[in-house]
């Protein structure tokens, strides 16, 4: 199994959303995809449609030992695609981890065991660095990391990558970046454009040659807990999104 999270120290920049797109995308192109909302504002978990309601949520997974991903993964009607919920509890779970000795490996410990169930898993997260984001990325081979090209964005690019090369040289060597990609791209704007070419200039072997643009149906198919292949299979913004996941995909060892 291979493992990426989703992580952007900037808010609002596409992290929920690509996550759920990119999960659907690959489990259409026939892999098993498990998919973790890591953050208590729970968009993801809310944007999915599942069952098992009373299954285990995130934050039991990370503290209570007897819980495994069996028992917090539930089925979802996106095909090929089970999800670990998030719950509003997340900031007990952080108090509770921020107090134990080496609690950044506890995701990684439960992933491992359910390693043979799943060929990808995906993490969403906050986009405040804390112990849950430190605990995805040293779980992960891959960080993917998404971005408006609205201009202050690069900023949180800037940090991020910079959050992620700290963990890979302090905690997990196995960490690389997998790519970044403009998921929220307004093409006509020319300063958009212009965010693009700079950040293509500057991590030339980073930044994703697909770019996902503004679109109302990639939001509207969150209403309806859809990813933007069942609800508007023919529209653009599938077809960029499809587009992206196999471009991360080719660069997946898997
Ligand atoms: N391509 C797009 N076109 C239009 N709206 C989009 C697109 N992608 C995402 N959005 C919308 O932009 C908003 C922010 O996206 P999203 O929630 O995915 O960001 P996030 O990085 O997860 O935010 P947070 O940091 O709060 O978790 C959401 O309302 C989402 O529906
Ligand atoms: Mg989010």
């Amino acid at each position: 199994m291979k493992t990426i999270t989703v992580c952007q120290r900037k808010g609002g920049n596409g992290k929920s959303t690509s996550a759920l797109n990119l999960a659907h995308a690959f489990a259409l192109s026939g892999l098993r995809v498990l998919l973790i909302d890591l953050d208590d504002q729970k968009n993801t978990t809310s944007a999915i449609a599942h069952q098992g309601e009373n299954a285990a949520t995130v934050d039991r997974l990370l503290i209570d030992d007897s819980v495994t991903i069996d028992d917090a993964a539930v089925a979802t009607t996106w095909d090929g695609v089970s999800l670990v919920a998030a719950s509003s509890n997340l900031s007990g779970a952080i108090r509770e981890l921020d107090a134990e000795v080496g609690s950044h490996l506890v995701l990684r410990e439960k992933l491992a065991a359910a390693s043979d169930r799943f060929d990808v898993c995906l993490i969403d997260t906050s986009p405040s660095l804390n112990i849950l984001v430190v605990n995805a990325l040293c779980a992960s081979q891959y960080a993917f990391i998404p971005l408006s090209s609205r201009y202050f964005s690069l900023q949180g690019l800037g940090q991020t990558l910079e959050s992620t090369r700290k963990v890979t040289n302090r905690l997990n060597p196995d960490l690389t970046v997998l790519g970044v990609a403009f998921v929220i791209h307004d093409g006509r704007s020319s300063l958009a454009r212009e965010v693009v070419e700079k950040a293509k200039a500057e991590y030339p072997d980073l930044v994703c040659g697909t770019t996902v643009g503004v679109n109302i149906r990639i939001e509207e198919a969150q209403v309806v807990r859809q990813s933007i292949f069942d609800y508007a299979p023919f529209d653009r913004g599938a077809e960029q999104y499809r587009a992206l996941a196999k471009e991360l995909l080719s660069r997946l060892s898997l």
